[in-house]
């Protein structure tokens, strides 16, 4: 299975080496970085990632994969969203980042709902969680417009750069995936 999705203004595909420098840019900016494992982020750790990538099957259980979403017409890199296969191989974990200069323009919920009808139609899987920092306003603004639930909010249950913090479990089931965006329901 490979991925190349067009949505209305991107196009969601693999990641190729040239996408690197700004990839590094944008992960190294602290509105980016804020709630993310990392603190700075270089080229070495770019091109780390990628070598993993490169030698990662899409669709394998226990793996995460890192999407590009490019421009349509420039094909340059904007931002990445992120597929972690469970080992429940019907379930999928969500994550998102655009550059900066990228946010508040529905980006996001552009690229994530054409993934999502990818993730739900094509993949069949049966549910997709995304798990944000209780602090991350627009992550969860975007999963609520997305039409995901928070089923749970954990209090202080990650030791996360310097402190205990809290973090929300979002989901969305494919019934009701489809029942959201009037979509043929599976058997
Ligand atoms: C979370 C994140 C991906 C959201 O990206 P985004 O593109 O800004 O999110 P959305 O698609 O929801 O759009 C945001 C705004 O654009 C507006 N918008 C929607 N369609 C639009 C359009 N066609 N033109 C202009 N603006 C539009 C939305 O109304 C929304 O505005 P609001 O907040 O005032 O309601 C982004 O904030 C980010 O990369 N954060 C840093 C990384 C991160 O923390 N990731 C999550 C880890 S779990």
């Amino acid at each position: 299975m490979s991925i190349e999705l067009l949505s209305q203004r991107c196009r969601l595909r693999y990641f190729s080496e040239r996408d690197l420098p700004i990839f590094t840019r944008y992960r190294g900016e602290p509105a980016v970085a804020r709630f993310q494992s990392w603190s700075s982020y270089s080229l070495e750790d770019a091109q780390q990632l990628y070598q993993t990538l490169a030698k990662t099957a899409f669709g394998k259980p226990g793996t995460w994969f890192q999407i590009a979403i490019a421009d349509k017409q420039s094909d340059s890199l904007l931002g990445d969203c992120a597929l972690h296969f469970l080992d429940d191989d019907r379930q999928v974990e969500i994550g998102f980042s655009l550059a900066p200069e990228h946010q508040g323009q529905g980006l996001a919920q552009e690229v994530v709902t054409r993934l999502l009808d990818y993730v739900f139609t094509e993949m069949g899987k049966h549910r997709v969680i995304a798990i944000t920092d209780a602090e991350n306003t627009p992550a969860k603004k975007l999963l609520r417009n997305l039409g995901f639930r928070q089923e749970a909010h954990y209090i202080k249950n990650i030791f996360f750069k310097g402190r205990w913090s809290d973090e929300c479990l979002f989901a969305c089931l494919e019934s009701e995936w489809k029942e959201q965006r009037a979509l043929p329901q599976s058997d």
